[in-house]
Parts: structure tokens; sequence; C-alpha cells
């Protein structure tokens, strides 16, 4: 599994293996249409999908209204780009669909591209970057006026995992402290609103999507293994910046593959989410 990979002024924790990606994947799959419902997609015909990553999310989303809009994803890793061309193009959606390589606290737009998009969209990109103001004022510029700019993303202080397993917290804790030593902010869902409004934006409205599972169903593992993978992803992290023993670890991810087979075991987690609109 790799590790924190370090580009550009932001630092992305996850990597871009092909076993990272299969796992973002999947994930993506369990966690979109809980998204989509939520984005109350109508009449938009220009999109704008920042750090758009495998494009999935970006492709459901021009998928999703009568209209046919068209998405223009904007993703920094050249790994992530060329999967995401790679997806779109098995599914023969290239004409809805561009992905554009760039960085978001510098989007690369044409200078008839600002401020005309009815909907810039964001999810778990601001937890990877120092900056996640930048961010969304570069996002801000690139809307439209009367349009919805869309943030989604994690508060790592909420995720509860039940019955207790050994070492968890230990581990979990140092995940957090992962973030913050890249210069990145682990709870940044909760400052969604004031990030929105700090940008201009107003009638905002925010919710949480759930983002959780407990055994018994048939996702649970997907999920289950999704958290072992982000925490053995910032591995590197933890062990540098000594947040952890590496015994300590190895112990602790033992026991959460143990925790996992539990008939009784729970994940709660939910995703921040919030939305604003540009005026005049
Ligand atoms: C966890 S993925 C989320 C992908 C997608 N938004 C989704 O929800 O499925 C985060 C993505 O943001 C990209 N990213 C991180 N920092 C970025 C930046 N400064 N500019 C552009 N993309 C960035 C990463 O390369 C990665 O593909």
């Amino acid at each position: 599994m790799s590790t924190a990979s370090h580009q550009s002024d932001s630092h992305y924790i996850h990597g871009a293996s092909p076993a990272e990606q299969e796992r973002l994947s999947l994930l993506n799959d369990l966690l979109n249409q809980a998204c989509l419902k939520e984005m109350n997609m109508d009449a938009e015909q220009r999109i704008l999908d920042v750090g758009s990553g495998l494009g999935q999310f970006t492709r459901l989303m021009a998928r999703s209204t009568a209209t046919t809009p068209t998405v223009l994803g904007i993703e920094r890793s050249t790994e992530q780009l060329a999967s995401a061309r790679r997806y779109a193009e098995e599914a023969q959606e290239e004409q809805i669909v561009q992905f554009r390589q760039g960085d978001a606290t510098n989007l690369p737009l044409q200078k008839e591209e600002w401020n005309s998009f009815d909907l810039v969209h964001a999810r778990f990109v601001l937890e990877h970057v120092p900056n996640p103001a930048a961010v969304v004022s570069q996002m801000a510029a690139a809307c439209r006026i009367g349009g919805r700019l869309v943030l989604a993303d994690d508060d790592h202080g909420i995720f509860r995992l039940h019955p207790a397993c050994p070492g968890f917290d230990e581990l979990w804790n140092a995940y957090i402290r992962s973030y913050d030593r890249l210069g990145n902010d682990p709870f940044v869902g909760r400052r969604l609103v004031q990030l929105l409004h700090d940008a201009g934006m107003q009638n905002i409205r925010n919710t949480f999507i759930f983002f959780g599972d407990c055994a018994g169903n048939d996702t649970f593992e997907t999920f289950a293994d999704n958290l072992i993978g982000v925490i053995v992803g910032a591995k590197g992290i933890i062990i540098e910046h000594q947040l952890l023993s590496e015994d300590f670890f190895q112990t602790a991810i033992a026991n959460l593959y143990q925790w996992k087979k539990r008939p009784d075991a729970a994940l709660w987690y939910a995703m921040n989410w919030a939305e604003g609109i540009k005026k005049a």
C-alpha cells in the first residue's frame, strides 16, 4: 500500500497505486448514489468537478440530468487522470466529460470559463490541501452568478467504531495526526459552511451523508477494508513522524483484521456536505 505523495503545494495522503485506485473505486460506487440524491441535479448545463480523482462521480453527475450537461474534471495526479480518462473511454462517455490536469489552488481555466459553471463541486479534496480557503475561492470564481457550489469532506473527529478494538483509538488518533503533519486539516468537514460563507456564497444548506456500515451487510467488508486501507496508506507518515511504533502499528492493524470478522461490528461515520449559491 502506498503512502502519501508529496506534489505541488498540497499533500495527498492516499496513494495512486492500482490497489489504492481499486479501493477508492469500490468506495465510490457505495457513496455516489447517496451523494447524487443530495445534489438535486436539475437543469445544469456546465459542471466543474475539482479534484475529480478517478472520475466516477464526475461522470455520474454528467449522466444525471435531462439537460445532458458537460462536465469538466480538474485533477492534479497524472495517474488518477489516466485512469479517469480510460474509464470514461470504456463507458463511451468522452462526449460528456473532459478531464484536465491542474491544481485546485490555481484552476487551469480559459478566460471565458471563469464565472460560467452552473455547478462547481469538490468532494474529499479540501482535506488534502493546506489552504482550503484558496481552493474554495477559486471554485467561487469559476461559478456563475446564481450557480451552486457544493463541498463534501471529512471530519475525522466524528468516526466511531464499536465494539472496541484494541489499539484502534491510538491508531485512529495517529491517522488524524498524519494529516496535520502534512499541513492539512483532518477536521475540515466542520468548516464547510464557513468556507462557503467566506467565499461569498449565500443560502447555504448543510447535511451529513452516512458513510458507515455494520456486520451482516454485503458491503461491510468493503467499508472495513477501506478503513484499514486508509490507515495503512498513511503508515509511512505515521512511522516517520513517530506517531506510533512499527510494532504497535502492525499489532493494531492485525487486531482490526480480526475485529472486522465480528458479527456485531459497526462503523459509524458521516461525511459533511454543504452547498451555497453565488449571488450577484
Ligand atoms: C480522495 S480523492 C477524491 C476524488 C473525487 N473527488 C471523489 O470524491 O471521488 C482526492 C483527489 O484530489 C486530488 N487532489 C489533491 N490535491 C489536489 C490539488 N491541489 N489539485 C487538484 N487535485 C488535487 C487527488 O489527486 C485525488 O485524486
